[in-house]
């Protein structure tokens, strides 16, 4: 249960004291009624709001995936670059504050980023020991040989001291493959390509643990709110 006030600020309807004046002149309703005083208990997780003729109800955490567009950095906010988080919020103004990407992209990356409030579950997909898999997909200067997908799938040396863990390279000929890998080191999978001699001209992530990217539904640059109950990486 939750404070009828605390609710109506968490549901950005007003700050806390605009929310007072709201409810003293009759213009908020709690399940159809007229609501009565900001100290009155709802339950935040059954109530419905109506605010000006819109239906508001309250959910703990928010999940969105984003076609991360080319020439945004992956960040919250910046004093020179664009982010991630502008493009997000210039085409969701109502979702709520706080949300941040998960992970990170390079700036001319595009592909699958999840963007949440969920703290907990930002941790699980990124802790090393979770072994999240990643795949992305690759466009490089020159053709795979077997021995370079071998040495990709077996680990190959990226200046870290450890080799990087073992991957799954899906490569049937040409200048393009699929990589999945578990880890998340800094510019991971272009060293990787580097470091068997090719340079990565196009990458995009097209599946992040559970998730997978469907371009036909959200092209470059589109946003899509994941429901909950379908959302299932707890
Ligand atoms: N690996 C990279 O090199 N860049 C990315 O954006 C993601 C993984």
């Amino acid at each position: 249960m939750m404070r009828l006030d605390k609710l109506l600020v968490e549901l950005n309807i007003g700050t806390r004291s605009e929310v007072k004046a709201l409810l003293k002149k009759g213009l908020i309703f709690v399940d159809g009624e007229k609501a009565g005083k900001p100290e009155q208990k709802v339950d935040e997780n059954s109530v419905v709001i109506t605010y000006q003729g819109k239906e508001c109800t309250y959910k703990k955490f928010s999940y969105y995936v984003i076609n991360k567009p080319k020439g945004v950095i992956t960040a919250t906010e910046d004093a020179h670059e664009r982010t991630v988080m502008d493009v997000f919020y210039s085409q969701c103004p109502d979702a709520p504050k706080g949300l941040a990407p998960v992970g990170r992209l390079d700036k001319d990356t595009t592909g699958l980023l999840l963007i949440t409030n969920d703290g907990q579950l930002a941790h699980d997909m990124l802790s090393p020991k979770k072994h999240v898999d990643k795949t992305y997909y690759v466009e490089l200067d020159g053709e795979l040989t077997p021995e370079d997908v071998a040495a990709l799938e077996a680990g190959v040396h990226i200046g870290e001291g450890e080799p990087t863990a073992p991957a799954t390279v899906k490569y049937e000929g040409g200048k393009t493959c699929y990589i999945t890998i578990h880890e998340g080191k800094f510019h991971q999978v272009k060293r990787m390509f580097f470091a068997v001699g090719k340079t990565v001209l196009e990458l995009k992530r097209t599946a992040f643990g559970p998730l997978v990217l469907d371009e036909e539904k959200l092209p470059v640059g589109h946003i899509n709110e994941l429901k909950c109950e379908s959302f299932s990486c707890k």
